[in-house]
């Protein structure tokens, strides 16, 4: 029993190692299950057979009251960060480095160790006979915290060392997590929240989710926090007492392996992780180029780094080089721009959308993050700022990572003026002062202005000029953009004011596009009330709503003066549609573009409300399907319409009659199917005869 609970050890470890370190498992998980089980089994049966190194003893230690502390046999240094971000800083670095070595310009190049510096916290574990016997924070470099409970739930870090390491090391490295692991563990966190689980909380960043979960007193808790882990440093303790400088106790034992990159390769042949982006390279240039190497990678390692470490390589040349004030000269921190900063919220701006929507965004006191000086974070809709509770005056950290726009993570409480106050939306649109309004079950508020809105100008002349509203070829965004921010543009009415010489005096404008705008401005004129109802853009308004206002009351002052009552009678109008229709006509401004339209000669023939029972067609519906020879959908539709047809998307039993032209499929099909008639292009124009 004891070889095979030997043997059970030694399979899992390894299978451990494999999965987690090598991310290569060689059984399925299932096997690998078995085999755990089968040791727990004969542990139960005979607890003497338990050891230290057990797989099974990575969770299941009890929890602590408190931690204990654990002085550092070798002192936990730490580096000095070189405050150049940019590539002068691994120049200068290397620059001192051979001024202390004492080389000459003749002298060949440096050789260091570039590593990643990663954004996580320092761990040390020490090994005794090979077994995993202590793990410990670093505290102030002189004593830590006994965290060792949490640490053994760490699938890559060893209990046991393979063979051929010493017997007794202290490993350092760094306990991080990794960014997939922070979602899917804030998701997690999220979930409990909802569920009205007292006391969880989400994480602001991988770094404080792992430094809480290596803090917990409870190794279950710990245990479900994925924590991860690199190896950095190997150290040794002096056989007896010796009275060894910091340096002396860091590089004791290690002149045998002769060089940090041995060091390393050790560390990863004896069980451990070690990040694969670290090189050896030679002088100020190499640094350079892995300094520049890994800041482009940044956005695309699974986890956070916030700069590189170059270490001198030699162990016999950073013995030479000393210390200064805790801090080796033989290694330095660069560090990359930071991705998350503090600074303090100036104001609270409203920016105002395309379609409308208000956007609350903080106006910081510029703050260089992320790579860039951020002056603006959005904070989304009024629900999310006041989650965040984010208040003029307020100190807040600003995240900027890669290309993400910046935003406000949290704000720093302790640090709020008794005077700030609870930001609220305002009730009416920052650009028009027209109201705002938050429909219910929304997240946002949006400005009524609509066409009168400068904001929306842009948006709404596009969405009027389309294909499917009134149609004005050549007008596309690009022009309109011009138009409106040379101030020439500012009502919708505006476009049909544009004279020649207006357009020639615009950049980049021809003759013959100003000719062939006004041309199509003209030709724009003569529309239908449908189409002239859907340009206006009112939202919730879509075509076929528009085309229902349209036929139930026959003209735009009915529309524009029709009361919710009235409106609620209109086919497929409910009360969205009916509030909307209202908000938009209830502004002044939007009922004098509607005028101003119609007496710059936008206009459509008059019909008669709720009328036209007597149209030829009225009471049928037919579908379009496939392409017609010469008409276009909307055109053959338009037809239909105006002599009282309805134009439905789908086939059934209904349906009075098919149009079919090229390549139609299903549609046309079933219509077939169903024995409903089928007419081509020149059979509709039969049909529209009487009408025409
Ligand atoms: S070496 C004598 N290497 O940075 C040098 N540290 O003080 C001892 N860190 O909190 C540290 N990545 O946790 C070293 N590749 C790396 C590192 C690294 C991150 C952290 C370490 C410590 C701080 C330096």
């Amino acid at each position: 029993m004891q070889d095979r609970a030997a043997q059970l050890r030694q399979l899992l470890n390894a299978h451990a190692h494999r999965y987690y370190v090598l991310d290569a498992p060689s059984i399925p998980d299932a096997e690998y299950d078995r085999l755990f089980k089968e040791l727990q089994a004969i542990e139960a049966a005979d607890p003497a057979l338990l050891t230290p190194d057990s797989p099974t003893q990575r969770v299941g230690a009890a929890a602590v009251d408190a931690f204990a502390s654990v002085p550092h046999r070798v002192p936990m240094l730490s580096i000095h960060t070189e405050t150049d971000i940019t590539d002068q800083g691994a120049v200068a670095f290397d620059q001192r480095v051979r001024k202390q070595l004492q080389l000459s310009e003749s002298d060949a190049a440096v050789a260091y160790v570039a590593e990643l510096k990663f954004d996580g916290l320092a761990i040390s574990l020490r090994y005794n006979n090979h077994v995993l016997v202590q793990a410990a924070t670093r505290g102030d470099g002189e004593t830590g915290e006994d965290v060792t409970h949490n640490i053994r739930t760490i699938g890559q870090i060893p209990l046991r060392l393979s063979p051929q390491a010493p017997p007794d090391v202290e490993v350092r490295g760094e306990i991080y997590m990794r960014r997939d692991d922070f979602e899917a563990l804030n998701e997690r966190q999220r979930h409990r929240i909802a569920a009205g689980i007292k006391n969880e909380k989400t994480f602001v960043n991988p770094r404080n989710a792992a430094a809480g979960a290596v803090r917990q007193l409870d190794p279950q808790i710990a245990a479900q926090r994925p924590l991860s882990f690199f190896a950095y440093a190997l150290h040794f303790h002096p056989p007896k007492p010796q009275a060894l400088t910091p340096l002396e106790a860091t590089l004791w034992g290690l002149q045998d392996y002769g060089s940090q990159a041995e060091v390393l390769q050790c560390l990863k042949a004896w069980g451990f992780a070690v990040a694969e982006q670290t090189q050896t390279v030679s002088g100020a240039q190499g640094l350079v180029q892995f300094h520049a190497q890994i800041a482009k990678l940044r956005d695309q390692l699974p986890f956070d780094i916030d700069g590189v470490v170059y270490k001198v390589n030699r162990i016999d040349q950073q013995g030479l080089m000393g210390m200064v004030s805790r801090e080796p000269r033989w290694a330095v921190a660069h560090k990359f721009p930071a991705q998350e900063e503090l600074t303090t919220v100036l104001a609270i701006d409203i920016q105002v959308g395309r379609t409308g929507k208000l956007t609350p965004v903080a106006k910081l006191a510029p703050v260089f993050v992320g790579g860039v000086t951020v002056t603006n974070a959005t904070l989304h809709n009024e629900d999310e700022a006041r989650r965040k509770d984010v208040r003029v005056g307020d100190t807040v950290v600003v995240r900027r990572a890669g290309d993400v726009i910046p935003e406000v993570v949290s704000v720093l409480i302790e640090k709020r003026l008794n005077q700030a106050t609870v930001f609220t939306m305002p009730r009416h649109c920052p650009v028009c002062a027209s109201q705002a309004v938050r429909e219910e079950g929304e997240a946002d508020y949006r400005c009524t202005g609509g066409l009168f809105c400068s904001a929306q100008q842009k948006q709404a002349i596009l969405h009027f000029a389309h294909r499917r509203a009134v149609e004005i070829e050549d007008l596309g965004e690009k022009l309109v953009d011009q138009l409106v921010d040379s101030g020439l543009v500012k009502t919708l009415a505006d476009v049909y004011k544009l004279g020649f010489s207006h357009l020639a005096s615009l950049e980049r404008m021809g003759e013959k596009s100003a000719h062939n705008l006004l041309s199509s401005l003209e030709k724009s004129k003569s529309t239908t009330l449908p189409r002239f109802v859907f340009g206006l853009g009112i939202r919730h308004v879509g075509e076929a709503t528009a085309k229902d206002l349209a036929r139930h009351f026959g003209g735009i002052d009915a529309i524009m003066n029709a009361s919710i009552e009235q409106l609620l009678q209109v086919h497929d109008v409910g009360p969205v549609v009916a509030q909307s229709l209202r908000t938009f006509f209830d502004q002044a401004h939007n009922r004098e573009v509607v005028e101003q339209l119609q007496a710059c000669g936008v206009l459509w023939p008059e019909a008669d409300p709720q009328g036209r029972l007597d149209l030829p067609l009225t009471g049928h519906t037919y579908v379009i399907t496939g392409t017609l020879p010469t008409l276009s959908r909307e055109q053959a539709q338009s037809l239909l319409e105006a002599a009282g047809a309805k134009v439905a998307g789908s086939v059934s039993k209904k349906t009075t009659g098919v149009i079919a032209g090229e390549a139609a499929g299903s549609k046309l099909e079933k219509a077939l199917r169903l024995n409903i008639p089928v007419l081509n292009e020149a059979g509709l124009l039969v049909l529209l005869k009487p009408v025409a």
